[in-house]
């Protein structure tokens, strides 16, 4: 991405603006088989950490969090139509899912089930040990309200991420909203406390992140 861009400028400001106007997807959007959106109550937490956020950020992290909060937004049951805060660069946005001691977002305590993914305490990490081995019935009572919340956030970025204008642009929509879908059977799985759903989602979600990046990064 970072070379495609620096071999063209002319690309790039295309591409900026493009991205600029990236208005993500909604729940029920075209080409997804997941209609599931954003239950009320999960995307008024998530806004409200945000807001609180938003206050103590820069204009970078500022800006990220903003694109975040209007896509959790607009999966949102019943979300009225609003206008998309400007896209920030993708590897930005990409930038919250490394670990805290890299500049990411980080991980709810909660989520802390191992000590190694307290230690790395990033959403990245976090989804790889997910995925790699099933979470004890113990652990998943511990993580359930906080996954669902992360998951809802991952399902945001996911629809944000559809929207940013890419060579084969049919398979990068695929993917993101794989991500997307992915995301949101995270969510349920971890509503539900299953074990056995949690692990299955979070091996569909690393998939994701995996094919892609082999495609595109
Ligand atoms: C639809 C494509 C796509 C999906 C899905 C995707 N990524 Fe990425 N990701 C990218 C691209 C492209 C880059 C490189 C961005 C750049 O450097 O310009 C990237 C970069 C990153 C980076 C490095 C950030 C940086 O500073 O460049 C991390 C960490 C990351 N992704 C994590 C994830 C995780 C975790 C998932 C899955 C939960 C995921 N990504 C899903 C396309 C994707």
């Amino acid at each position: 991405m970072k070379k495609m861009i620096g071999a063209c400028a002319v690309g790039s400001f295309v591409l900026a603006i493009l991205a600029a106007n990236n208005a993500g997807i909604l729940a029920g959007a075209k080409g997804s088989a997941y209609k599931q959106v954003i239950p009320a109550d999960a995307v008024a937490e998530i806004t409200k950490r945000g807001q609180a956020k938003l206050k103590g950020s820069n204009a970078e992290a500022a800006g990220v969090e903003a694109s975040i909060l209007y896509a959790v937004a607009q999966n949102g049951k019943g979300a009225a139509e609003a206008k998309a805060p400007p896209a920030p660069d993708l590897d930005v946005l990409m930038n919250v899912f490394r670990n805290k001691a890299k500049k990411g977002e980080g991980i709810h305590p909660d989520l802390h089930y191992h000590p190694k993914v307290k230690n790395q305490d990033g959403m990245e990490s976090f989804v790889m040990a997910l995925a790699a081995k099933k979470l004890s019935d113990e652990n998943v009572a511990k993580v359930s309200a906080e996954l669902a919340l992360l998951s809802y956030r991952m399902a945001g970025i996911a629809s944000l991420t559809y929207g940013y204008p890419m060579k084969n642009q049919a398979k990068w929509e695929k993917i993101s909203i794989d991500m997307r879908d992915a995301s949101f059977e995270l969510a349920e799985a971890a509503t539900a406390k299953n074990a056995e759903g949690i692990f299955a989602a979070s091996k569909k979600l690393e998939t994701t992140c995996i094919d892609c990046h082999k495609a595109y990064r």
